[in-house]
């Protein structure tokens, strides 16, 4: 008897270990803040760029200012040597990662649990791909008047994509169109909730927003890159991804869709190394799902006026280029609309979201799909960044969506507004 307990026992605390030990990539790992300067120097840069390519040791979260790096075990005495160094300050804002990768898988179990999937989708957890393409389904056969799903592609792994069309029902054609898409970058998961809110708030309060559906239809993908997103589910160890899950070599998977686009593609700040987070692809479009947005960009350039993308981390909003240091002729255009939706957002929360070209508030990026937008005819054409959230960044606790999606929504309807008066329908 004794022996069955003490057997049940070393299994329990065994299992557990091997469990653990299983999902424990991120053990040990710290994030790091590197004080915020507005005159960086360029060593420092350098410094941040070649510390990007050390990736079995370094994973650069953002090299803008602040920037958050995440600093393997065995690496951290030399980068705090290095920080010293180069008299950078720093402060270490994640002390294991691992540890609250953990928590954070285990409370969304618990979360999944405690609110079951019932057809509608709230704000109290993150969602599923599989979830959030039901929802869409769902409202469009709720309201088939309004509504209208199109199977728009399939990614590398064979998952459909489905964008949603909202319209006021009025059956009128050829009207204008603002194009929003998210989850470009798998662990940004605030992005996908960020959308699934604009869609449920368009679809359910169609009358509160009749102004924006007058003469406008909005075009909504949730989830982009459904391969990465189902993949940073699986467990902790899976939640940092960031590419899509096409093999790009024979020991590495993924390129970064948004460095994929045929506009200046694999120029500067796109990384050729299939291995690298910023991996421009063998060739342009060679990510399904990259073609996928290409095509909704292509079939609606004539009507589109925004296209809009989520991302996170912010707070910015950016505007083209982000290829080159250069600003398009129309920068006040662009500016205006970005600005009218930091002042709804700032007047709201008290947010403050950075907004101005991608290159000047953030880095040089060639081959993303606001670039490519933009090019191709859409008047305005932004990159969304939400704010960090959580502990690594990547991850407001579930607790803090409802408040980030509806700040962002505030920004997007005021931007929103700006396009539907500058850009009234031919
Ligand atoms: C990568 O970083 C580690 C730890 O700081 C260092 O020992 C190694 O030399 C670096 N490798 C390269 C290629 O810079
Ligand atoms: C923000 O608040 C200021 C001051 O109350 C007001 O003048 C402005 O119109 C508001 N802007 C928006 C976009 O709500
Ligand atoms: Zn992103």
């Amino acid at each position: 008897m004794r022996g069955i307990i003490q057997g049940v026992l070393w299994c329990t605390i065994w299992c557990y270990c091997m469990a653990s030990s299983q999902a424990n990539l991120y053990k040990g790992y710290k994030v790091y803040e590197l004080a915020a300067s507005k005159a960086r120097s360029a060593n420092l840069d350098f410094m941040l760029s070649q510390l990007a390519n050390n990736r079995t040791y370094y994973d650069v979260y953002t090299s803008g200012s602040p920037a958050h790096i995440m600093v393997h075990p065995d690496a951290q005495p030399q980068f705090v040597d290095l920080m010293n160094e180069q008299a950078v300050n720093y402060k270490i804002i994640n002390n294991d990662v691992g540890h609250t990768l953990r928590n954070h898988y285990e409370k969304n179990q618990k979360l999944r649990n405690l609110y079951p999937f019932e057809g509608r989708l709230g704000t109290e957890r993150y969602y599923t791909h599989d979830e959030i393409t039901q929802y869409i389904e769902n409202l469009a056969q709720l309201y088939p008047d309004r509504v209208f799903i199109r199977t728009v592609g399939r990614t590398y792994e064979g998952r459909w994509l489905k964008t949603i069309k909202i319209t006021n029902g009025d059956r009128r054609a050829n009207k204008n169109v603002i194009l929003v898409d998210g989850g470009f970058h798998a662990r940004e998961w605030i992005s996908p909730a960020a959308a699934v809110y604009a869609i449920g708030e368009l679809v359910e309060n169609y009358e509160t927003y009749a102004d924006l559906l007058l003469d406008y239809d909005w075009v909504i993908l949730p989830v982009v890159n459904a391969d990465g997103y189902v993949y940073t589910h699986l467990n902790e160890d899976t939640r940092m991804w960031r590419k899509t899950r096409q093999p790009s070599s024979e020991s590495c998977i993924g390129t970064d869709p948004n460095r994929n686009f045929d506009f200046h593609w694999n120029e500067e700040g796109a990384s050729e190394d299939p291995c690298a987070e910023t991996y421009a692809g063998p060739k342009a479009f060679s990510e399904p799902e990259a073609v996928v947005v290409r095509d909704l960009i292509k079939s609606y350039a004539k009507v589109g006026k925004m296209y809009l993308t989520l991302h996170s981390y912010g707070p910015y909003i950016l505007y083209p280029w982000g290829w080159t240091l250069d600003v398009p002729d129309t920068v006040e255009d662009l500016h205006e609309v970005a600005q009218a939706g930091y002042e709804a957002m700032f007047n709201a929360t008290g947010v403050e979201y950075e907004i101005g070209p991608s290159t000047e508030v953030l880095y040089v990026a060639a081959g993303a799909s606001d670039d490519y937008a933009f090019n191709a005819g859409f008047p305005i054409s932004f990159t969304m960044e939400l704010p960090p959230g959580g502990q690594h960044l990547f991850d407001p606790p579930a607790s803090d969506i409802d408040g980030l999606v509806k700040e962002a929504w505030i920004g997007i309807l005021a931007m929103a507004r700006k396009v539907v008066e500058k850009y009234p329908l031919a």
